[in-house]
């Protein structure tokens, strides 16, 4: 274990993001830097567990620190799981002296926030993102949530973790299609915010696509993408913290993607739907006449670089869609909310909404 003290990336956020290569080494020291206690409570997935929380539970004394785990996938993401999850902890003696440390993708990071921002009215929670879209996306801006029969994460809070560290070498034993499935939000972040941003993702993602974590100079390319993406969340969060108003375009792709998700009974990755929703979108964009033709063609061609799906599956029932888009939670009086892109690197602005109503007539159409 090294000693070193991590420095944290200089960005307008409340907490430190630790973004390098081995830091995961040094979390107990950071945890007892940002957030010290008594106790430790590591919550994990049964197949991270193995491969990157024991080995930060052993950072931690023994006898004050235990290893919480939930089955993988976003079937657990629900109230069933965070009942199960408080009462373990309530089982295990833990108080307002704890330390949750949550160590997966965004599904443990939702689901073990949503845990520390509610139990006895809040705990500290130290995010460890183990995926790329859990690194880029998930880990900073401090939504926890989850989901429920009427859609995803539609029972949360906003709950701001206490460091964000981000290891990019655990990245080594995703698998392929999840590595790939963060490339989604990568390139999200360079449609909404920042043009040279998306080039410099696309110019990696066929390299991603075909050789995965063994791409050439994966270790130093991907922490330099993860760096940038975050660095675009960051800003855009610390201007509206609690999606008033410009955080809306964090959304973009997020209304068709939700409601493919449900359709699909979250079978399908998020970053594909995701991937699927950001070139529907941008084709509502074009067809109500915010954006200029090609824009959609341009993110289908970025999100295929990357391996990651452009289309609908053509089994999926349009009418199912649209009807999934009302209970999206941006849904207001019937009509569902849009972010949309006017171009690479810029939303529409909607007089400050950074969101607009479209028709059901118009999305059907943009997506037949
Ligand atoms: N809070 C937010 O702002 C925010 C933003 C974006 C997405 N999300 C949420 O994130 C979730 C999706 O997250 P995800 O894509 O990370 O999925 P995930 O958490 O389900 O992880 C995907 C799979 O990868 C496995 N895994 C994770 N890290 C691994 C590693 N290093 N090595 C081997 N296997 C590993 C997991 O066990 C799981 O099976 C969704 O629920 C979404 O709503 C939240
Ligand atoms: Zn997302």
């Amino acid at each position: 274990m090294t000693s070193a003290h991590p420095e944290p990336l200089q960005l307008p956020l409340p907490y430190p993001v630790y973004c390098r290569a081995g830091v995961r080494q040094t979390i107990g020291e950071i945890a007892r830097l940002v957030a010290p206690s008594h106790r430790v409570a590591v919550i994990s997935d049964s197949a991270v567990a193995p491969l990157h929380a024991d080995a930060i539970v052993a950072q931690f004394p023994a006898d004050s620190t235990r290893l919480f785990t939930v089955p993988p996938g976003e079937q657990v993401k629900t109230r069933a799981t965070w009942a199960e999850l408080t009462d373990a902890l309530l089982e295990w003696g833990a108080g307002r002296d704890t330390t949750v440390i949550a160590v997966g993708g965004g599904v443990v990071g939702d689901l073990a926030g949503f845990v520390a921002s509610t139990f006895m009215r809040g705990l500290p929670v130290v995010q460890v993102p183990t995926t790329l879209l859990a690194m880029v996306d998930a880990s900073v801006g401090g939504k926890t949530a989850v989901d429920t029969p009427f859609g995803k994460n539609l029972v949360g809070a906003f709950h701001n973790p206490a460091a964000v560290v981000i290891d990019p070498e655990v990245l080594n034993t995703l698998p392929e299609d999840v590595l790939r499935s963060g490339f989604a939000e990568m390139i999200k972040h360079g449609v909404i915010a920042d043009a040279p941003y998306f080039d410099a993702v696309l110019r990696y993602a066929h390299a991603v696509r075909d050789h995965g974590a063994s791409a050439p100079d994966f270790a130093a390319t991907i922490t330099t993408l993860v760096i940038g993406s975050v660095r675009i969340k960051a800003e855009v969060v610390a201007e509206d913290t609690r999606e008033g108003g410009l955080r809306q375009i964090l959304n973009f792709g997020h209304t068709i993607a939700h409601a493919v998700e449900r359709v699909l009974n979250f079978t399908l990755l998020h970053g594909d739907a995701v991937a699927i929703g950001m070139v529907a979108e941008a084709r509502i964009a074009e067809s109500i006449g915010l954006a200029r033709e090609g824009l959609s063609l341009a993110i289908a061609d970025a999100v295929e670089r990357a391996g990651l799906p452009s289309r609908l599956p053509a089994t999926i029932p349009l009418d199912d869609i649209i009807a999934a888009t009302h209970g999206d939670k941006k849904a207001r009086e019937g009509s569902a909310r849009y972010a949309l892109p006017r171009s690479i690197g810029e939303m529409e602005a909607a007089e400050g909404k950074w969101s607009v109503a479209v028709s059901n007539a118009v999305v059907k159409t943009a997506l037949s």
